[in-house]
């Protein structure tokens, strides 16, 4: 299969087909989810959370993302790689997050970053793009932002705050971002924003209307245990495969079962008497 461009991904909205993205934060779990081809592989900042334990996105820092993106990148050869745009690196003005977004591609090897809405967004977007990084915008429910607006619900269910999701999608179109994410908005206003905008959308908690949907893959193969999103559909139960290997292990090595025959070096009588000689003699 041929690399995924951004004109293909621009093309699939162009013809109606959908668009499939999924998260990665190491070496295997891209180059899988790479070779069951989705078309575009998304370092998330959710990495926070599932991957290194913290009870939100926002501690997760630049160096964090950028270590496992690198990792990514070395598995995902085929699909569009991005690289999500942590809490701080968008805190500190245009110079911070031009660099920040020009590291996840420089050092990572991404191919374009991701960026959630924030007042003064679209002017960072904007300094990236001018800069020749591709970026995809993130608007609806905002986890880096979410705990000072009420909490992780869905957004949009009123008339005044459905516009202003709306209208910040259309502005970060407006600034040239090529895609959009749609996180937890009713399927209404979902499909609204995917009709109005030119540029994909991909949806997560938002219905089928979006352009394409993206969720965070250990969501989908039932390896983050600690809370189950609604809109999540399990596809895998991986936690319990785990838990059921590493508990036959502990048994079997308790048991003496473990490592059998098959996984031991046996030695032939001569050459194990050749070794006591050789070291007898020492
Ligand atoms: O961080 C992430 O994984 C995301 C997706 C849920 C879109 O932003």
């Amino acid at each position: 299969m041929s690399r995924v461009t951004m004109a293909d991904v621009a093309q699939r909205k162009a013809s109606g087909g959908r668009l499939t993205m999924l998260t990665a934060y190491d070496y295997p779990m891209g180059k899988l989810v790479d070779e069951a081809g989705v078309d575009l592989v998304l370092v998330g900042d959710s990495l926070g959370m599932v991957v290194l334990g913290y009870d939100s996105t926002t501690p997760v820092t630049l160096d964090e993302m950028l270590h496992h993106a690198k990792a990514v990148r070395r598995g995902v050869t085929r699909a569009l790689l991005v690289g999500d745009m942590p809490f701080l690196s968008l805190r500190s003005g245009s110079d911070v997050a031009v660099q920040s977004a020009a590291r996840f591609v420089q050092e990572a090897g991404c191919d374009a970053v991701k960026l959630e809405w924030k007042p003064g967004i679209e002017d960072l977007a904007k300094a990236i793009i001018d800069a020749g990084i591709p970026v995809m915008g993130h608007v609806g429910l905002t986890p880096q932002t979410a705990s000072s607006e009420g909490g992780f619900g869905i957004r949009g269910k009123d008339a005044a705050s459905a516009e202003r999701i709306l209208g910040q999608a259309l502005a970060l179109e407006e600034v040239g971002c090529f895609a959009m994410v749609v996180e937890c908005v009713p399927d209404a206003l979902a499909r609204e924003i995917t009709e109005r905008l030119r540029i994909p959308t991909f949806g997560i908690g938002s219905g089928p209307g979006c352009d394409g949907q993206v969720l965070v893959t250990y969501d989908l193969i039932g390896l983050f245990e600690r809370f189950r999103p609604r809109f999540v559909k399990r596809y895998a139960e991986v936690a319990r495969v785990i838990r059921e290997a590493a508990t036959a292990y502990v048994r079997e090595v308790h048991a003496g079962a473990f490592p059998g025959p098959e996984h031991t070096v046996a030695m032939a009588p001569e050459e194990l008497q050749k070794l006591r000689e050789e070291l007898g003699s020492r």
